[in-house]
């Protein structure tokens, strides 16, 4: 099928790779000539494993082809899927002007029963919006929500496995076009009216959000009360009703997407003069993580002027480059204000980093960020930093301590290097705490505690 997506970010070009895959013929559109220009010459402007060489075969096999003409996407195709993004406006509500763009193209490019598929994420009620423009602008389109849910660092593995994929539209044609495109990937197809499914993602992304600022809370109060959080998530998460994914304790979520639309669903309950008192609380809990961290940091090292932080990752999570609203670069900016000397590695990140950070210093390798180091921080959780030789760290920093943000699995190659190790809701003493029960400064004491 020819397929037009107007969007080359995160998800316009997984899906547009991802579809020439699935043997549609596909053009993409970028309006950003630059971004245009890079994926051409078959560099990504982000760091995704496995989709540079998938957009490469889609060219090459004449599949797939990238144009900044919005007209010529939308042309000849039966179908159009709109993945620009809708980043956060006034007051947490998205911006809708790119999609708004993107339905003018559409309606220039005059090619009547087209099935329109918003996989950027709207607000509730956007689809109708869509409908009313294209009605008034004499287009007879069919108009369907139909938004994604696809991880970055693992885009290409969750477009060809999802676990549901989602149609919101009352329109017959949308539904029966889309499902056979769907169809091949063998998940549930649920088909939902539009504001249904606009909601189900909202929903599901502050829900993601909801779990990880509840565990958070959690191992606030394990770190006073000597309980391992780790354990304590496992533990909870044998329950099926709970599950095991997204209890993972630390500085907590970041991203272009679990922020924005807790923003945006806070915003459309506001619109509703109702109270969205989870949601804000979500967003409180989170935001407090990073200071609770640094306050951790400090408490650690008696201080932060002066003290060299090898900092491991700056990306929002693990197997991406991208900086978008990270709680380890908003870390590493206050702990630099504070006065520290921060010497920071990432496998994937340290070129936006420097952009963003530009007094950050970066470091080819963890091994070279880590000498002299007073502290060794881990603030994304990637894989590579469970494979590093601690035995070697060892060797480079100053003083032996790990305060681990993320939860990753060192906690025993560290101590058995000899590192103390401070994991997500791992005990420290509070000089703020009178409790009885607290134990004694562990960093001075050499104690090891290896939750996480
Ligand atoms: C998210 C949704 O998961 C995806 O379905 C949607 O389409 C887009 O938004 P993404 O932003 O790629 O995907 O990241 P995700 O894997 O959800 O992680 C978000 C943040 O939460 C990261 O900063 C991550 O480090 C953090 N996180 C995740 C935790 O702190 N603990 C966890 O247990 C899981």
């Amino acid at each position: 099928m020819n397929i037009g997506v107007i969007g080359a970010g995160y998800v316009g070009l997984t899906f547009s790779a991802c579809l020439a895959k699935m043997g549609h013929r596909v053009i993409c559109a970028e309006k950003d000539r630059d971004r245009l220009a890079t994926i051409k010459e078959g560099i990504l402007p982000f760091y995704e494993p496995g989709l540079a060489e998938l957009v490469a075969t889609g060219v090459r096999q004449g599949n797939l082809s990238l144009t900044d003409d919005l007209k010529a996407a939308v042309g000849h195709a039966p179908l159009v899927f709109i993945a620009v993004g809708t980043p956060s406006g006034t007051n947490g509500e998205p911006d809708l002007t790119a999609l708004e763009e993107a339905v003018d193209a559409i309606v220039s490019a005059a090619n009547d029963d087209q099935v329109v598929a918003i996989k950027s994420t709207v607000p509730v009620g956007t689809s109708e919006h869509v409908s009313t423009m294209l009605a008034r602008g004499g287009r007879s389109a069919h108009v369907a929500a139909n938004p994604e849910f696809l991880r970055e660092g693992s885009v290409i593995d969750d477009f060809f496995h999802p676990y549901r994929v989602l149609i919101g539209t009352t329109d017959a044609a949308a539904a029966r076009l889309l499902s056979t495109v769907y169809h091949p990937l063998a998940c549930p197809i649920l088909v939902t009216d539009p504001r249904t499914a606009e909601m189900i993602k909202y929903a599901s992304n502050a829900f993601l959000a909801t779990k990880i600022s509840f565990i958070n809370e959690i191992a606030m109060i394990c770190e006073r009360a000597h309980a391992d959080v780790a354990e304590v998530a496992a533990g909870m998460g044998a329950d099926p009703r709970i599950g095991q994914a997204f209890l993972k304790a630390g500085i907590g979520f970041g991203g272009s997407c679990l922020p924005k639309d807790l923003r945006a669903l806070g915003a459309l309950a506001r619109r509703y003069a109702l109270t969205p008192s989870i949601l804000d609380a979500v967003i409180q809990v989170n935001d407090a993580q990073r200071q609770r961290f640094i306050e951790r940091v400090e408490i650690l090292l008696d201080g932060l002027p002066g003290k060299t932080l090898a900092v491991f990752g700056l990306a929002f999570k693990g197997g991406t480059s991208d900086l978008r609203e990270s709680p380890a670069l908003a870390i590493v900016d206050r702990v630099l204000t504070a006065g520290a000397i921060v010497r920071a590695f990432d496998p994937a990140a340290e070129e936006a980093a420097k952009r963003a950070l530009p007094v950050l210093h970066c470091c080819p390798d963890a091994y070279e960020a880590a000498e002299g180091a007073d502290a060794i921080l881990i603030l994304t959780e990637w894989p590579e930093f469970e494979a590093l030789d601690w035995g070697r760290l060892r060797g480079l920093v100053r003083r032996p301590v790990v305060i681990d943000g993320r939860g990753v699995q060192v906690a025993s190659p560290a101590t058995r290097a000899g590192f103390a190790y401070f994991g997500p809701g791992g005990a420290i003493a509070h000089p703020r705490s009178s409790g009885a029960s607290e134990r004694p400064h562990a960093f001075r004491s050499a104690e090891r505690t290896t939750s996480g």
